[in-house]
C-alpha cells in the first residue's frame, strides 16, 4: 500500500492559492523589492508637475488624520506620478499630520522630482512597524504530526508548523504609543503574517492560518490572533482587509465566525468563547448592515450580501493604474473604483468572475463591476457563520440567542437554494410545453443582466458547507464536476477555467482556500464518490506543496508558495496579478496543515471531531440546524421524539451508506486499486463511526 500511496504522491500535484490581496505587496514601507510591473505610455514617470492631478471621486479608500497623506491627494498622486510611490510617503510621518500637509502645500508648483524627493526626506521615516516573535507555545515536534504515517506527508507537516516561527510578528512598542504617526491599525497580540512582501496581518488569511496552528496544537497563539480581531471589531466596527491604513475600509471574507467556531471545537474552552461573541455578534451585524441588500429575481425579492465597498476613489497602492482604468472605462469611474476595492474586500482580486463574460472587453478589468454581482460565496459564508454562532450559543446554554441565529440560518439557506441554485427554464421546439434544465449547481447572479453567471468557480461548490445535498443534487454536482473536467487537471482546483486573461484569480492558478473549502464542502456530502474526490484533491495539493519545497522544478527556486499551477504537478507556482508571486506562505502552510490532519487524523480534525463533540450530525444542511435547536423546543415530548426520529434517520443512513460504500469499495477492489482504496475505507470507516 505504501508504495502505491507513493507513487501517486509522486504522480499527483497540487495548487494553492494565495492571498487575496489588492495592489502590490507591502514593499512600500518594508522591504527593497522592486515592483516588476510595466507601465503603459499614461503612467510613464514624469519630472516636474505642473498642477496636481485632479482625481474626481468622493470617498477614499480611508479616513482619519492621515487619509489625505496616504489614501488621497497630491502627496500620493505626484509621488505616482514621479515613479517614488515605492518610497514615498515613507513608513511614518515626522511631526503632526498638519505640518506633513502644509508643508507640502508650501511647495510650489511646478513642483520638481528634487524638491519633492526633499519634501519626502524632510517628513517621512523608514521605519519597521513590527517585530519577528518566537511562540511560546510553539514545540519543536507536536506530538500529532509527529504520527503521521507517510513521510512526505510528515515532513511537510513538519516544515508547514516550522515555519509559524519565522512567520509571526508583533507590533513594535513604538507603534502601538505613537500610533498616530503610522498608517498602521495596531492589534495588542502578536500574529502571522503570509509571508513574502505581505508583512502585517490580514484578514480571512488568519482563517487557514487558524486552522493550521490548531494542527500545531498553538491555542494560546490561536486566542491572541481572535481577540485581536475582536479589538478591531469593537474599535473599528468591522474587520479591515489588513492592518495597513490604505486597506482599512474595506473588509475581506467574514471567516471571523469561523476562527472561534474551529477554535471551540479544538478546546471546548466556554469561558473564552462566550466572551468573543459579543463581537462575532458586532460583526455579522456589519455586514448585514453595509452589504446585504434586496435583489429581484424572477418576480421576488431576496435580501442577498454582496461585495460592495463605499469608496469611489483609485486604491493607493496601485494608484495611477486604477486612476487610467477608470478614465477609460466605459463605465463611470467611480463605479469602476468601487467594483474595484470591492473585488479586493471579495478576496478574489483580480479574478474574471468580477468581469464581463461577453462583448469587446470580455476577461478584461476594463468591465469590471463587482458590485453589480452576486456572489454565492460570501451568501454561503453567511449562513455556515449564522449556523456556527447557533450551534455555539446552544452550546453555551443560551438558547434564545441561538433560536435567533437560527432563524437568520434557516432563512439565508432558503436564499441560497432558491437564489443561487442555477435552473433554466427551455421551451422544447418540437412540443409547446416547458422543459426544465437544471445546469445543477449554485452561481453567482449578475443583477444588471438579470442573468446567473454561468462559468465554473470552486465557489460555486461552498453551498454544500451549509445545504442539505439530497441524492438529486448530490448528482448533479457530481456531473457538473465532470462535466467541467475540474478533476482532470494534475495540480488541483484552478480559481476559472481557461479564460483570455492574466488576473491572478484565474486560470491556472489554484489557491489554497478555495482549493481548502471545496474539499470541506465535497466532504460535506457525505457521498462516497464526492468524499473520494475531495480526498484526491486534497493530496494532488498537498503533494504539489510537497514538490514545490523539497523537489522543485528544475532551475526553480524552492519554498511554500502563494499560489500553484493547475496545469502542473512539480510543485510550479502560479503568476499573474499585479506582483511577482509570494513566498512564505501562511494560508498555504495552514490549509496543507490540516488538509493532511482532516484525512490522517480524522478522530481529531476531521469531520469525525465535530460530531464527537456533538456540534453536527451527519448531516450538516438545515435539517441537521433544526435538530441542532433542540434545546429551544418548549416540549419535551417534542424533544424525545425528534431524537427517536433522528435516531431513526441516522440508523438508515448509516445502513444506507454502507450499503453504497460497500458497493463503491468492491468496485475499486474489482479495479486493484487497492492502496486508495484501503485509505478510502479507512476514512470512511471513521465518518461512520460516530454514526452509529
Ligand atoms: C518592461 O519594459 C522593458 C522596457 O520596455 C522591457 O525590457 C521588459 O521586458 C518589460 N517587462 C515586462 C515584464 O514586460
Ligand atoms: C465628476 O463626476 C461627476 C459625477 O459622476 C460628473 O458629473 C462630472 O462630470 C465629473 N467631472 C469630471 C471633470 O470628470
Ligand atoms: C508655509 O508657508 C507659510 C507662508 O509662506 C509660512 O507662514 C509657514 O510657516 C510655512 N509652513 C511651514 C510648515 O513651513
Ligand atoms: C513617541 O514619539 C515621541 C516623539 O517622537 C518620542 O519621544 C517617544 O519616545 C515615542 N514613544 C515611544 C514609546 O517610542
Ligand atoms: C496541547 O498542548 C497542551 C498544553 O497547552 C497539552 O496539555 C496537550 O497535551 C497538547 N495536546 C497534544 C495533542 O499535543
Ligand atoms: C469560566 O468562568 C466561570 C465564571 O466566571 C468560572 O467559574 C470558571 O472557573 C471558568 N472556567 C474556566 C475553565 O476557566
Ligand atoms: C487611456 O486612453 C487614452 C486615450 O483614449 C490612451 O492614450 C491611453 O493610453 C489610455 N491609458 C491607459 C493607461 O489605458
Ligand atoms: C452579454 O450577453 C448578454 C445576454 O446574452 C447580453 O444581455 C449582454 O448585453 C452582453 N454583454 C455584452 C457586453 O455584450
Ligand atoms: C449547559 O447546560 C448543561 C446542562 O445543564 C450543562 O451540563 C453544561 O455544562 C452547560 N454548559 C455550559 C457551557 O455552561
Ligand atoms: C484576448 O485578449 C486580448 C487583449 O485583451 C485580445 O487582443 C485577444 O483578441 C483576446 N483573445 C481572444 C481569444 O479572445
Amino acid at each position: 500500500m505504501e508504495a502505491a500511496h507513493l507513487l501517486r504522491w509522486v504522480a499527483l500535484i497540487a495548487v494553492m492559492a494565495s492571498i487575496s490581496r489588492c495592489g502590490e505587496p507591502d514593499q512600500t514601507q518594508h522591504s527593497g523589492h522592486a515592483r516588476e510591473m510595466n507601465h503603459s505610455s499614461t503612467l510613464t514617470e514624469v519630472n516636474t508637475i505642473d498642477a496636481p492631478l485632479v482625481v474626481n471621486c468622493t470617498i477614499p479608500v480611508c479616513d482619519g488624520p492621515l487619509k489625505d497623506i496616504y489614501c488621497i491627494g497630491p502627496i500620493l498622486t505626484s509621488s505616482w506620478q514621479f515613479g517614488l510611490q515605492k518610497s514615498c510617503p515613507g513608513a511614518k510621518i515626522k511631526g503632526t499630520p498638519q505640518t506633513v500637509l502644509e508643508n507640502f502645500h508650501n511647495l510650489t508648483y511646478p513642483i520638481t522630482r528634487e524638491s519633492f524627493t526633499s519634501f519626502c526626506d524632510e517628513n517621512f521615516e523608514n521605519v519597521k512597524y513590527l517585530e519577528k516573535v518566537k511562540f511560546d507555545d510553539w514545540k519543536e515536534n507536536p506530538e500529532l504530526i509527529g504520527k503521521i504515517p507517510d513521510l512526505r506527508r510528515r515532513k511537510l507537516a513538519l516544515e508547514a508548523h516550522r515555519r509559524w516561527n519565522l512567520l509571526g510578528r508583533r507590533f513594535s512598542p513604538e507603534v502601538v504609543a505613537n500610533g498616530s504617526q503610522y498608517p498602521v491599525t495596531p492589534v495588542p497580540n502578536p500574529f502571522i503574517v503570509p509571508g513574502g512582501d505581505f508583512d502585517i496581518y490580514f484578514y480571512w488569511d488568519s482563517y487557514w492560518v487558524i486552522e493550521g496552528l490548531l494542527v500545531s496544537n498553538m491555542t494560546a497563539t490561536v486566542r491572541g490572533i481572535i481577540s485581536n480581531f475582536a479589538q478591531l471589531v469593537d474599535t473599528h466596527g468591522f474587520i479591515p482587509n489588513s492592518g495597513k491604513l490604505q486597506l482599512s475600509a474595506r473588509s475581506q471574507p467574514p471567516m471571523f465566525t469561523q476562527m472561534l467556531y474551529e477554535y471551540f471545537i479544538a478546546t471546548g474552552d466556554a469561558n473564552f468563547t462566550r466572551s468573543i461573541l459579543p463581537s462575532v455578534e458586532k460583526e455579522l451585524q456589519f455586514w448585514e448592515k453595509n452589504r446585504q441588500f434586496s435583489v429581484m429575481k424572477d418576480g421576488a425579492a431576496f435580501n442577498v450580501f454582496q461585495y460592495k465597498t463605499t469608496s469611489n476613489c483609485p486604491r493607493p497602492e496601485n494608484f495611477l493604474v486604477d486612476y487610467w482604468q477608470g478614465v477609460n472605462s466605459t463605465r463611470k469611474p467611480e463605479d469602476v473604483w468601487s467594483s474595484t476595492t470591492s473585488a479586493c474586500e471579495s478576496g478574489w482580486d483580480f479574478s474574471s468572475r468580477w468581469f464581463d463574460l461577453n462583448g469587446t472587453n470580455a476577461y478584461s478589468k476594463k468591465s469590471i463591476h463587482t458590485n453589480s454581482i452576486v456572489p454565492v460565496d460570501l451568501n454561503t459564508f453567511m449562513t455556515w457563520n449564522y449556523r456556527a454562532v447557533a450551534i455555539l450559543y446552544k452550546k453555551l446554554n443560551e438558547t434564545d440567542k441561538s433560536a435567533d441565529f437560527r432563524k437568520k440560518f434557516n432563512d439565508l439557506s432558503a436564499t441560497l437554494e432558491k437564489f443561487f441554485w442555477d435552473e433554466q427554464e427551455v421551451r422544447s421546439t418540437c412540443k409547446s410545453q416547458k422543459i426544465r434544465i437544471i445546469s445543477g449547481i449554485w452561481l453567482d447572479f449578475d443583477i444588471e443582466l438579470n442573468a446567473p453567471r454561468r462559468s465554473f468557480y470552486p465557489a460555486n461548490l461552498f453551498p454544500l458547507l451549509v445545504l442539505k445535498a439530497t441524492g438529486d443534487v448530490i448528482k448533479r454536482v457530481g456531473e457538473y464536476l465532470e462535466k467541467n473536467s475540474v478533476f482532470t487537471m494534475p495540480g488541483g482546483i484552478p480559481s476559472t477555467l481557461p479564460v483570455n486573461s492574466t488576473e491572478q484569480w484565474d486560470f491556472p492558478n489554484v489557491w489554497a482556500p478555495t482549493l481548502h473549502l471545496f474539499v470541506i464542502s465535497l466532504l460535506s456530502t457525505r457521498d462516497a464518490y464526492l468524499v473520494q474526490k475531495a480526498k484526491e484533491t486534497a493530496d494532488k495539493f498537498t503533494s504539489n506543496v510537497y514538490q514545490g519545497m523539497f523537489e522543485p522544478p528544475e532551475g526553480a527556486k524552492s519554498g511554500i508558495w502563494e499560489k500553484y499551477d493547475a496545469r502542473k504537478a512539480d510543485g510550479s507556482h502560479g503568476g499573474g496579478g499585479e506582483y511577482p508571486v509570494q513566498e512564505g506562505f501562511a494560508w498555504t502552510n495552514g490549509a496543507v496543515l490540516h488538509l493532511i490532519m482532516m484525512f490522517d487524523q480524522p478522530a481529531q480534525f476531521g469531520f469525525t471531531r465535530r460530531q464527537q463533540f456533538g456540534l453536527e450530525s451527519g448531516d450538516s444542511g438545515p435539517d441537521e440546524g433544526k435538530s441542532g435547536m433542540l434545546g429551544a423546543f418548549p416540549n419535551n415530548a417534542v424533544i424525545i421524539g425528534l431524537l427517536a426520529f433522528c435516531f431513526c434517520l441516522s440508523i438508515l443512513f448509516v445502513v444506507v451508506s454502507n450499503h453504497h460504500l460497500r458497493r463503491v469499495l468492491e468496485r475499486r477492489r474489482e479495479r486493484n486499486e487497492r492502496a486508495e482504496q484501503d485509505q478510502m475505507d479507512r476514512l470512511l470507516r471513521d465518518m461512520d463511526s460516530d454514526e452509529d
